[in-house]
């Protein structure tokens, strides 16, 4: 962070490496830990947080798609690492030589595998889609596509070494019906030959609820980021704390019209908010957010003490500071947690706290 940066993210590791023990011990079980990293880690940033969460105990890295997993390769040479987001533009051979595990969702990515990776042995995970209908592959292609993976793999061609899905979370019911869906699937793919050894299902609301989903692997998201998965349970009560905080520096002060300016607004990926919604923190004292805007937010004046040019505010993420959380932010605009974090731009300074 630069000394004249009026704005910028506390990024800290510690809390993070804190949430994926927290992760390990009450999501995992005995399951596998992948930790999904995703392309930049929830806002994150990504090198930085794959590297904490594999020296925090996490078994593999799910990494969206392959250029992410080449990335990250270079400073994780041995990490498992997954991808999903396949496009035909793809590097297949150079994901296959870097050892990154493909999710595979259509038969078209088994094609270009075997075109393009003659000679090595791509490792795969096959994805059925259970309901979510995102991506993975639709429940009547499903014989269609274990059936060629299979004669890929007894060409050596590929190892499916795993069969997955991903759960849309919107009630336990619909989990259930679609972990029954996955159970489904699976005898297909052992009716087409096929023997994968890990089969995962679970991202960090179905882990928690549903521990029956943790089956081989759980691949934790947004809670090891200190954001609930849950509307009606905090991500203090479930034992994880914030990992990034947003603070910004006053820039103006106006004691006529009782008015404070911080010079970050929703151009740097805040949320847009309706007027006079929500508040920030100062000195552990509420300010009224009156309005979000471009590129500056104004803040009402506090109730007690007078605030100067240059003082810091928390946006979110530092209970410490009796700031709000990202949820909050979530709940003030209707959106998720996951959005209030991920939406952070680049533009916008990380500092990483590594204690
Ligand atoms: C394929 C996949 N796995 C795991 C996750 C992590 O989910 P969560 O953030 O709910 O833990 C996501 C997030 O959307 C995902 O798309």
């Amino acid at each position: 962070m630069a000394l004249e940066d009026s704005f910028w993210l506390d990024i800290s590791l510690g809390n993070f490496r804190a949430n994926v023990a927290q992760a390990r011990s009450q999501l995992a079980g005995s399951a596998r830990l992948m930790v999904a990293v995703k392309s930049d880690a929830y806002g994150h940033g990504g090198a930085a947080i794959a590297e904490a969460a594999v020296s925090a105990g996490a078994d593999a890295l799910a990494v969206l798609d392959i250029p992410t997993g080449l990335a990250l390769r270079e400073t994780l040479p041995d990490t498992p690492m997954l991808a999903w987001l396949i496009s035909p533009h793809d590097d297949f051979l150079a994901a296959s030589a870097a050892q990154l595990t493909l999710g595979i969702s259509h038969s078209w990515q088994l094609d270009a595998i075997a075109r393009q990776c003659e000679g090595v042995t791509t490792t795969v995970h096959l994805k059925i889609d259970t309901g979510l209908h995102r991506n993975g592959c639709l429940l009547e292609r499903w014989p269609a596509l274990v059936t060629k993976a299979r004669e890929l793999e007894r060409a050596g061609l590929i190892d499916v070494e795993g069969i997955w899905s991903h759960l849309a979370d919107t009630s336990l019911e619909e989990d259930k019906r679609s972990l029954e869906r996955f159970h489904d699937a699976l005898e297909v793919a052992h009716a087409a030959g096929l023997s994968p050894t890990i089969h995962h299902i679970a991202a960090s609301a179905a882990a928690k609820d549903l521990p029956e989903s943790r089956l081989d692997m759980v691949r934790i998201g947004i809670i090891v980021f200190g954001v609930s998965p849950f509307d009606e349970r905090s991500a203090d009560e479930l034992g994880f704390a914030p990992v990034m905080a947003l603070r910004a520096t006053i820039t103006e002060v106006n004691e006529k019209s009782a008015t404070i300016t911080v010079g970050m607004g929703f151009a740097h990926g805040l949320m847009p908010l309706p007027p006079s919604t929500g508040w920030v923190s100062w000195n552990g004292q509420r300010l009224s957010l009156q309005s979000v805007e471009p590129h500056h937010c104004v803040l009402g004046w506090p109730e007690t003490d007078s605030p100067a040019v240059g003082d810091v505010v928390t946006l979110f993420g530092d209970p410490a500071e009796r700031s709000p959380r990202a949820e909050d932010w979530a709940a003030w605009s209707r959106t998720i947690g996951d959005e209030v974090i991920s939406a952070m731009s680049p533009s916008v300074p990380r500092r990483y706290l590594s204690d």
